[in-house]
């Protein structure tokens, strides 16, 4: 696979996004610093120049609904090749990944769609690497790789091999023989806890009992079984 990387950026996402036609298929942009980078529910995705900021780009007509296996296929990628250094790592439905309560890595998928299918997809990974120290919003919720290892790995190196194993996995489910979903669910941090979510603006409560075969959070609550295909996913501490 092969990498663009430019000093700064707005956004590696939004760079795609701008560029798709010209890019090739597992193309993947990556950058030191973005100026716009951008997280789930129109959330920033904020860094000290001490992360890896990168996106691929998968181009090809897809079906629209593949859209919620593709986090879980990033996650798994991200995990086995996180795992090469911190440990307690877990996958926190549909796409962060935690070391115990703080987040490590987010993933951000974006679709260009034409008509009822999807043209191409961008899968956005930030992570934390070198940071030691979390402010203002992130304080108390984040951590980085150096924090958790003591360590100070390549960067370039952790996107490359990142986006070879996301290919990897990519290419296995398109054959169907993914095991992503099984993978999340063995390294999940949120199947068995009570949780809340908010659903047509509403918030409920319920159980996460399954991630099932589309990618879907299966909960259990008090008017029965519903299943999640995106979504803000808070642990209920309140009993
Ligand atoms: C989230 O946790 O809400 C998702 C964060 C995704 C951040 C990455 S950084 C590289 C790529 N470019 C962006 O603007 N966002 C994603």
């Amino acid at each position: 696979m092969t990498t663009i990387h430019f000093k700064t950026l707005e956004s590696t996402n939004l760079y795609i996004k701008k560029n798709y036609e010209q890019l090739s298929d597992f193309q993947v942009v990556s950058t030191s610093h973005q100026t716009e980078g951008k997280g789930r529910f129109g959330n920033c995705w904020i860094d000290d120049h001490e992360s890896a900021l990168f996106s691929i780009l998968i181009k090809r007509e897809l079906k629209l609904n593949v859209l919620t296996q593709i986090p879980l296929i990033a996650a798994t990628a991200c995990h086995k090749v996180l795992s090469q250094y911190v440990s307690n790592l877990s996958i926190k439905w549909p796409n962060d990944l935690l070391v115990y309560d703080k987040k490590i890595a987010g993933i951000l998928t974006e679709s260009i769609l034409f008509k009822q299918s999807v043209r191409a997809l961008i899968v956005g990974i930030g992570i934390n690497v070198s940071d030691l120290v979390f402010k203002n919003v992130l304080k108390g919720l984040a951590t980085s790789i150096l924090i958790e290892s003591n360590t100070k790995i390549s960067i370039s190196k952790l996107i490359e091999d990142i986006s070879s194993e996301f290919q990897k996995e990519f290419l296995l489910f398109e054959k169907k023989k993914s095991n992503s979903i099984l993978y999340c669910k063995n390294h999940s941090y949120l199947l068995g806890k009570e949780i809340s979510f908010i659903q047509n603006g509403i918030e409920s409560y319920g159980i996460a009992i399954d991630i099932n075969d589309l990618g879907h959070l299966v909960v259990k609550t008090k008017d029965g079984i519903l299943e999640l295909n995106s979504g803000l996913i808070k642990l209920n501490h309140i009993k």
